[in-house]
Protein backbone atom coordinates (compact mmCIF):
# COMPACT_ATOMS: atom_id res chain seq x y z
CA UNK A 1 0.00 0.00 0.00
CA UNK A 2 1.69 3.06 -0.94
CA UNK A 3 0.79 6.78 0.39
CA UNK A 4 0.00 9.32 -2.33
CA UNK A 5 -0.21 13.23 -1.95
CA UNK A 6 -2.01 14.69 -4.94
CA UNK A 7 0.00 17.75 -6.08
CA UNK A 8 -3.10 20.21 -6.12
CA UNK A 9 -6.25 19.59 -4.20
CA UNK A 10 -9.49 21.41 -5.98
CA UNK A 11 -11.92 22.27 -3.45
CA UNK A 12 -15.23 23.72 -4.17
CA UNK A 13 -16.50 25.69 -1.41
CA UNK A 14 -20.59 26.33 -1.01
CA UNK A 15 -20.44 30.17 0.06
CA UNK A 16 -22.70 32.56 0.66
CA UNK A 17 -21.12 33.81 4.36
CA UNK A 18 -18.35 35.33 5.56
CA UNK A 19 -16.87 32.19 6.99
CA UNK A 20 -16.56 30.68 3.04
CA UNK A 21 -14.86 33.90 2.25
CA UNK A 22 -12.19 33.17 4.94
CA UNK A 23 -11.54 29.14 3.73
CA UNK A 24 -11.55 30.61 -0.10
CA UNK A 25 -8.74 33.47 0.98
CA UNK A 26 -6.62 30.74 2.89
CA UNK A 27 -7.42 27.92 0.33
CA UNK A 28 -5.87 30.25 -2.24
CA UNK A 29 -2.74 31.60 -1.17
CA UNK A 30 -1.77 28.25 -0.62
CA UNK A 31 -0.19 26.30 -3.71
CA UNK A 32 -1.88 22.93 -2.21
CA UNK A 33 -5.27 24.02 -2.68
CA UNK A 34 -7.35 24.71 -5.72
CA UNK A 35 -10.56 26.76 -4.33
CA UNK A 36 -13.68 27.43 -6.47
CA UNK A 37 -16.18 29.59 -4.33
CA UNK A 38 -19.87 29.10 -5.49
CA UNK A 39 -22.27 31.54 -4.86
CA UNK A 40 -26.28 31.36 -4.77
CA UNK A 41 -26.11 35.03 -6.54
CA UNK A 42 -29.00 36.21 -4.07
CA UNK A 43 -27.56 39.18 -2.78
CA UNK A 44 -27.37 42.08 -5.46
CA UNK A 45 -23.86 43.07 -4.61
CA UNK A 46 -22.34 40.18 -2.72
CA UNK A 47 -18.76 40.53 -0.95
CA UNK A 48 -16.31 38.70 -3.29
CA UNK A 49 -12.68 37.94 -2.32
CA UNK A 50 -10.25 37.49 -5.16
CA UNK A 51 -10.85 34.03 -5.97
CA UNK A 52 -12.12 31.85 -8.67
CA UNK A 53 -15.54 31.50 -8.42
CA UNK A 54 -18.91 31.25 -9.84
CA UNK A 55 -22.72 32.41 -9.26
CA UNK A 56 -25.94 30.59 -9.95
CA UNK A 57 -27.79 28.04 -8.80
CA UNK A 58 -26.33 24.18 -10.72
CA UNK A 59 -29.63 23.27 -11.51
CA UNK A 60 -30.72 20.98 -8.19
CA UNK A 61 -28.69 17.72 -7.43
CA UNK A 62 -28.14 16.29 -10.25
CA UNK A 63 -26.22 19.47 -11.43
CA UNK A 64 -24.45 19.58 -8.44
CA UNK A 65 -23.11 15.74 -9.33
CA UNK A 66 -22.12 17.05 -12.55
CA UNK A 67 -20.33 20.00 -11.80
CA UNK A 68 -18.51 18.06 -9.21
CA UNK A 69 -17.24 15.53 -12.02
CA UNK A 70 -16.95 17.74 -14.84
CA UNK A 71 -14.58 20.07 -13.05
CA UNK A 72 -12.91 17.12 -10.87
CA UNK A 73 -13.73 18.34 -7.75
CA UNK A 74 -11.55 16.64 -4.75
CA UNK A 75 -13.26 18.15 -1.77
CA UNK A 76 -16.60 19.64 -1.16
CA UNK A 77 -17.19 22.42 1.73
CA UNK A 78 -20.63 23.62 2.49
CA UNK A 79 -19.66 26.71 4.26
CA UNK A 80 -23.48 27.75 3.66
CA UNK A 81 -25.66 30.01 5.96
CA UNK A 82 -26.76 27.36 8.66
CA UNK A 83 -30.75 27.86 7.29
CA UNK A 84 -29.56 27.63 3.51
CA UNK A 85 -31.33 23.89 4.06
CA UNK A 86 -31.78 23.05 0.09
CA UNK A 87 -28.30 22.95 -1.02
CA UNK A 88 -27.33 21.60 2.19
CA UNK A 89 -29.24 18.48 1.11
CA UNK A 90 -27.96 18.46 -2.01
CA UNK A 91 -24.31 18.60 -1.16
CA UNK A 92 -25.25 15.66 0.73
CA UNK A 93 -27.42 13.91 -2.06
CA UNK A 94 -24.36 14.91 -4.68
CA UNK A 95 -21.39 13.82 -2.01
CA UNK A 96 -23.06 10.60 -1.55
CA UNK A 97 -23.49 9.97 -5.44
CA UNK A 98 -20.19 11.08 -6.47
CA UNK A 99 -17.95 9.67 -3.49
CA UNK A 100 -16.61 12.96 -3.48
CA UNK A 101 -15.99 14.06 0.31
CA UNK A 102 -17.82 16.53 2.00
CA UNK A 103 -17.65 18.45 5.34
CA UNK A 104 -19.34 21.91 6.65
CA UNK A 105 -17.97 24.60 8.07
CA UNK A 106 -20.27 26.65 10.01
CA UNK A 107 -19.91 28.98 13.23
CA UNK A 108 -21.24 27.74 16.60
CA UNK A 109 -25.09 28.82 17.55
CA UNK A 110 -25.56 31.20 19.81
CA UNK A 111 -26.71 30.25 23.33
CA UNK A 112 -28.90 32.17 25.98
CA UNK A 113 -27.16 34.31 28.80
CA UNK A 114 -28.46 35.58 31.63
CA UNK A 115 -30.92 37.81 31.83
CA UNK A 116 -32.01 36.59 28.32
CA UNK A 117 -35.65 36.37 27.48
CA UNK A 118 -35.54 34.28 24.61
CA UNK A 119 -38.12 31.94 23.06
CA UNK A 120 -37.52 29.43 20.56
CA UNK A 121 -38.62 28.47 17.67
CA UNK A 122 -38.65 25.52 15.08
CA UNK A 123 -39.14 27.68 12.30
CA UNK A 124 -40.41 31.12 11.01
CA UNK A 125 -43.74 30.33 10.78
CA UNK A 126 -44.41 29.50 14.06
CA UNK A 127 -42.68 32.28 15.25
CA UNK A 128 -44.92 34.43 13.22
CA UNK A 129 -48.16 32.67 14.92
CA UNK A 130 -47.17 33.12 18.43
CA UNK A 131 -46.78 36.74 18.22
CA UNK A 132 -50.62 36.83 19.22
CA UNK A 133 -53.03 38.57 18.52
CA UNK A 134 -52.36 42.20 20.16
CA UNK A 135 -50.50 44.53 18.10
CA UNK A 136 -46.66 44.61 18.96
CA UNK A 137 -43.55 46.72 17.46
CA UNK A 138 -41.98 43.63 15.94
CA UNK A 139 -38.05 44.00 14.49
CA UNK A 140 -37.44 41.30 12.04
CA UNK A 141 -34.11 40.39 10.69
CA UNK A 142 -34.39 36.89 9.44
CA UNK A 143 -33.18 38.00 6.01
CA UNK A 144 -35.92 38.89 3.43
CA UNK A 145 -36.63 35.22 2.03
CA UNK A 146 -39.50 34.67 4.85
CA UNK A 147 -40.70 37.96 5.65
CA UNK A 148 -44.00 36.89 3.90
CA UNK A 149 -44.51 34.61 6.78
CA UNK A 150 -45.59 37.43 8.59
CA UNK A 151 -48.46 38.22 6.52
CA UNK A 152 -50.25 35.96 8.43
CA UNK A 153 -49.91 38.45 11.66
CA UNK A 154 -50.61 41.67 9.61
CA UNK A 155 -51.72 43.60 12.91
CA UNK A 156 -48.35 44.06 14.07
CA UNK A 157 -46.03 47.18 13.67
CA UNK A 158 -42.81 45.54 11.57
CA UNK A 159 -39.70 47.13 11.42
CA UNK A 160 -37.72 45.04 8.81
CA UNK A 161 -34.04 44.68 7.89
CA UNK A 162 -32.44 43.10 5.72
CA UNK A 163 -29.39 43.46 3.11
CA UNK A 164 -31.78 43.31 -0.32
CA UNK A 165 -35.35 44.14 -0.17
CA UNK A 166 -37.84 41.31 0.06
CA UNK A 167 -39.08 41.03 -3.52
CA UNK A 168 -42.31 40.55 -3.78
CA UNK A 169 -42.45 43.56 -1.16
CA UNK A 170 -44.82 41.67 2.01
CA UNK A 171 -48.49 42.63 1.78
CA UNK A 172 -48.21 44.16 5.60
CA UNK A 173 -49.89 47.43 6.17
CA UNK A 174 -47.56 48.27 9.17
CA UNK A 175 -43.82 48.29 8.09
CA UNK A 176 -40.50 50.31 7.79
CA UNK A 177 -37.75 48.57 5.90
CA UNK A 178 -34.03 48.94 6.68
CA UNK A 179 -31.60 47.73 4.31
CA UNK A 180 -28.28 46.95 5.76
CA UNK A 181 -25.52 44.88 6.20
CA UNK A 182 -23.83 43.96 9.41
CA UNK A 183 -21.10 44.19 11.18
CA UNK A 184 -23.54 46.35 13.77
CA UNK A 185 -22.43 47.91 17.25
CA UNK A 186 -24.11 47.34 20.24
CA UNK A 187 -24.26 50.84 20.66
CA UNK A 188 -25.98 51.65 17.15
CA UNK A 189 -28.12 48.45 17.55
CA UNK A 190 -29.57 50.12 20.98
CA UNK A 191 -29.96 53.47 19.77
CA UNK A 192 -32.35 51.42 16.76
CA UNK A 193 -34.34 49.34 19.43
CA UNK A 194 -34.84 51.97 22.03
CA UNK A 195 -36.03 54.66 18.78
CA UNK A 196 -38.38 51.91 17.29
CA UNK A 197 -39.62 51.15 20.65
CA UNK A 198 -38.75 47.47 19.71
CA UNK A 199 -41.04 44.79 22.12
CA UNK A 200 -39.87 41.64 20.14
CA UNK A 201 -37.07 40.94 18.02
CA UNK A 202 -37.08 37.99 15.84
CA UNK A 203 -34.11 36.11 14.34
CA UNK A 204 -32.31 32.75 13.15
CA UNK A 205 -29.60 31.53 15.57
CA UNK A 206 -26.78 32.28 12.64
CA UNK A 207 -24.03 32.32 14.82
CA UNK A 208 -21.19 34.46 14.32
CA UNK A 209 -19.80 38.02 15.74
CA UNK A 210 -21.32 40.48 12.76
CA UNK A 211 -24.90 40.38 14.10
CA UNK A 212 -24.44 39.19 17.33
CA UNK A 213 -24.73 42.63 19.15
CA UNK A 214 -28.38 42.93 18.69
CA UNK A 215 -29.41 39.73 20.81
CA UNK A 216 -26.52 42.21 23.65
CA UNK A 217 -29.34 45.10 22.90
CA UNK A 218 -32.12 43.34 23.38
CA UNK A 219 -30.84 41.81 26.73
CA UNK A 220 -29.79 45.57 28.00
CA UNK A 221 -33.32 46.96 26.99
CA UNK A 222 -35.60 43.66 27.83
CA UNK A 223 -36.65 43.29 24.68
CA UNK A 224 -38.13 39.46 24.37
CA UNK A 225 -36.29 37.34 21.39
CA UNK A 226 -38.04 35.31 18.87
CA UNK A 227 -34.48 32.74 18.70
CA UNK A 228 -35.74 30.27 14.99
CA UNK A 229 -33.79 27.46 16.23
CA UNK A 230 -31.53 25.89 13.15
CA UNK A 231 -32.73 22.80 11.11
CA UNK A 232 -31.70 19.63 11.67
CA UNK A 233 -28.68 18.85 9.73
CA UNK A 234 -27.26 15.60 8.30
CA UNK A 235 -24.71 13.48 9.49
CA UNK A 236 -21.13 15.08 7.97
CA UNK A 237 -17.81 15.89 9.59
CA UNK A 238 -18.59 19.69 10.64
CA UNK A 239 -16.02 22.43 11.60
CA UNK A 240 -16.84 25.33 13.63
CA UNK A 241 -13.30 27.09 12.99
CA UNK A 242 -10.90 27.57 9.83
CA UNK A 243 -8.21 25.79 11.40
CA UNK A 244 -9.89 22.77 12.65
CA UNK A 245 -11.43 22.54 8.60
CA UNK A 246 -7.95 22.78 7.11
CA UNK A 247 -6.62 20.02 9.41
CA UNK A 248 -9.57 17.83 7.92
CA UNK A 249 -8.38 18.78 4.36
CA UNK A 250 -5.10 17.90 5.04
CA UNK A 251 -6.11 14.15 6.64
CA UNK A 252 -7.58 13.84 3.30
CA UNK A 253 -4.73 14.92 1.17
CA UNK A 254 -2.37 11.96 2.84
CA UNK A 255 -5.37 9.68 2.83
CA UNK A 256 -3.98 6.39 1.61
CA UNK A 257 -4.40 5.16 -1.91
CA UNK A 258 -6.66 2.13 -1.79
N1 LIG B 1 -31.52 31.26 4.15
C1 LIG B 1 -30.94 32.18 4.92
O1 LIG B 1 -31.42 32.51 6.01
C2 LIG B 1 -29.68 32.85 4.47
C3 LIG B 1 -29.21 33.90 5.19
C4 LIG B 1 -28.03 34.54 4.79
C5 LIG B 1 -27.36 34.09 3.70
N2 LIG B 1 -27.84 33.05 3.00
C6 LIG B 1 -27.04 32.63 1.82
O2 LIG B 1 -27.81 32.84 0.64
C7 LIG B 1 -27.59 31.80 -0.30
C8 LIG B 1 -28.89 31.10 -0.68
O3 LIG B 1 -29.60 30.79 0.45
P1 LIG B 1 -30.98 30.03 0.28
O4 LIG B 1 -31.62 30.12 1.58
O5 LIG B 1 -31.66 30.43 -0.98
O6 LIG B 1 -30.42 28.56 0.06
P2 LIG B 1 -31.25 27.25 -0.23
O7 LIG B 1 -32.71 27.48 -0.06
O8 LIG B 1 -30.59 26.19 0.54
O9 LIG B 1 -30.93 27.03 -1.74
C9 LIG B 1 -31.82 27.29 -2.79
C10 LIG B 1 -31.11 27.05 -4.09
O10 LIG B 1 -30.17 28.08 -4.30
C11 LIG B 1 -29.00 27.56 -4.93
N3 LIG B 1 -27.87 27.79 -4.05
C12 LIG B 1 -27.89 28.04 -2.69
N4 LIG B 1 -26.65 28.26 -2.25
C13 LIG B 1 -25.83 28.11 -3.31
C14 LIG B 1 -24.42 28.24 -3.49
N5 LIG B 1 -23.60 28.57 -2.47
N6 LIG B 1 -23.91 28.05 -4.74
C15 LIG B 1 -24.73 27.74 -5.79
N7 LIG B 1 -26.07 27.62 -5.68
C16 LIG B 1 -26.60 27.80 -4.46
C17 LIG B 1 -29.28 26.11 -5.21
O11 LIG B 1 -29.87 26.07 -6.50
P3 LIG B 1 -29.77 24.77 -7.45
O12 LIG B 1 -30.72 23.77 -6.88
O13 LIG B 1 -30.14 25.30 -8.79
O14 LIG B 1 -28.33 24.31 -7.39
C18 LIG B 1 -30.30 25.78 -4.14
O15 LIG B 1 -31.08 24.66 -4.46
C19 LIG B 1 -26.61 30.87 0.29
O16 LIG B 1 -25.36 31.20 -0.23
C20 LIG B 1 -26.71 31.15 1.77
O17 LIG B 1 -25.53 30.84 2.43
C21 LIG B 1 -29.00 32.43 3.34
Amino acid sequence: MERTVKAMQRVLILGGTTQANALAVRLESDPQYDPILSLAGRTQAPVLPNVRHRIGGFGGVDGLIDYLRRHAVDVLIDATHPFAEQISAHAVAAARETGVPLAVLTRPAWAPQPGDRWREFPDVASAARALGAEPRRVFLTIGRQQIGDFEAAPQHDYLIRAIDPPAPPPNLPHQKLLLARGPFTFEDEVKLMRGARVEILVTKNSGGAATLAKLDAARTLGIEVFMINRPQSADVPTFETLDALLEFLETLRHRKAP
